[in-house]
């Protein structure tokens, strides 16, 4: 299909599913377990809907805001997603380029098939550093130090994988790294691949290099080896996210992991508003899952979010139409973001309130009859 018959993300998976081998498209693809949350995710969206508002001049909309103090084009960031070389040759280098063109920032995974100089060697771009904390401290302090000087803005510390979910597919499938490729931030270390066992390779790596102990004293010591800000990724709970706030973080990021960690956890808009209220505006709430469309990412900014980032659409597109196919799945969602505001009354991305949406939770408004 060429890339002008394109129109909504969606079309993406499938696309890539006919192109992928079923062992990456799966990784990709799959979520825990039952696959509930995985679900959730994207219906949940559905079940809240808009209260526009008519006759506001809408003849011009800046659907540009601000993230850390970095101005970016739209409230539209690329989630941290692994081992992008696997979807296409160009991988990580693809979206970095593709992130810079569009303006918005790109997370970086520590599991990516580039390393940070690599991505730092595209070009100008915000970029951000997405911390999986290993064993081996010395050399997460080493990896940190090397993200800061390769120019990264911010340290995405994941907090929710002391273990991997268990995705059933990637177990079948007994899913590895194909030789050809390392996670390129490792490779020094010579933990850069992930073989073949008779369980999920990844699952096998995890429970081998990552440090399980992870708790908010090690937020307290990042602190300690870095000065970039830090947001940590993986909040479901208010109680969390108060503990973030007093732990230091510089921003939250609303997120079940694309629903691939513990299944039956709620879709995260569903969490989104309870998180907002906690923090109340000490920090910004950022939201990832299930974002695609530009109706999601409205929906997600009225209930309180300052940005959303998506995950597998990217690797979708890149898998299809590499770097363009990227900018394609930005763009669209910009298009759509953007008729959202003019067709709801908002001419800028502060105007968008929670009025602007109702959701099951709100108390239902009935009409007496006249
Ligand atoms: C991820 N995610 C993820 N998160 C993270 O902190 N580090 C990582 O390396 C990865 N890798 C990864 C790979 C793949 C294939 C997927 C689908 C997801 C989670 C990711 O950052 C994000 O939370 C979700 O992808 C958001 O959900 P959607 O947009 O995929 O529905």
């Amino acid at each position: 299909m060429s890339m002008m018959e394109i129109t909504n993300v969606s079309e993406y998976e499938k696309l890539a599913k006919e192109r992928l081998p079923k062992m990456i498209y799966d990784y990709y693809a799959s979520g825990a377990e039952d696959q509930w949350t995985l679900e959730e995710n994207r219906n949940a969206f559905s079940r809240i809907l808009f209260r526009p508002r008519i006759l506001i001049d809408v003849s011009q909309i800046d659907i540009t805001t601000k993230v850390l103090g970095f101005k970016i084009s739209m409230p539209i960031m690329i989630a941290p997603t692994a081992m992008q070389k696997m979807a296409h040759p160009e991988g990580e280098f693809a979206t970095a380029r593709a992130a810079s063109a569009a303006g918005t920032i790109m997370t970086l995974s520590s599991w990516a098939t580039s390393s940070v100089e690599e991505v730092a060697s595209t070009g100008h771009g915000i970029r951000f550093f997405q911390l999986y904390v290993m064993r081996d401290r010395n050399f997460v302090a080493q990896l940190v130090k090397r993200a800061e000087e390769a120019g990264f803005r911010a340290i995405v510390l994941t907090v929710d994988t002391p273990r991997l979910g268990r995705r059933e597919d990637d177990i079948k499938n007994r899913f590895a790294l194909p030789p050809h490729l390392t996670l390129k931030n490792f490779e020094e270390l010579g933990i850069g691949k992930i073989d073949r066992t008779d369980d999920s390779g990844l699952a096998s790596y995890v429970s081998s290099q990552v440090d399980r102990s992870l708790s908010w004293k090690d937020v307290k010591w990042l602190q300690t080896i870095t000065k970039l800000p830090i947001l940590l990724k993986g909040v479901l709970t208010a109680e969390d996210a108060r503990l973030a706030v007093q732990a230091g973080a510089a921003g939250i990021i609303v997120s079940n992991h694309g629903a691939r960690q513990l299944d039956y956890v709620p879709a995260t808009i569903m969490a989104l508003e309870e998180i907002v209220k906690a923090v109340q505006c000490q920090i910004p709430v950022f939201l990832d899952g299930g974002v695609r469309r530009g109706t999601d990412v409205f929906k997600a900014l009225a209930l309180g979010a300052s940005g959303v980032f998506i995950g597998r659409p990217v690797v979708f597109s890149l898998a299809v139409h590499g770097e363009a196919g990227v900018q394609k799945v930005l763009q669209m969602l910009r298009d759509e973001f953007e008729v959202t505001m003019a067709l709801s009354g908002c001419r800028k991305v502060e105007e968008i309130t929670r009025n602007h949406v109702m959701t099951e939770w709100n108390t239902p408004r009935i009409c007496p009859k006249l």
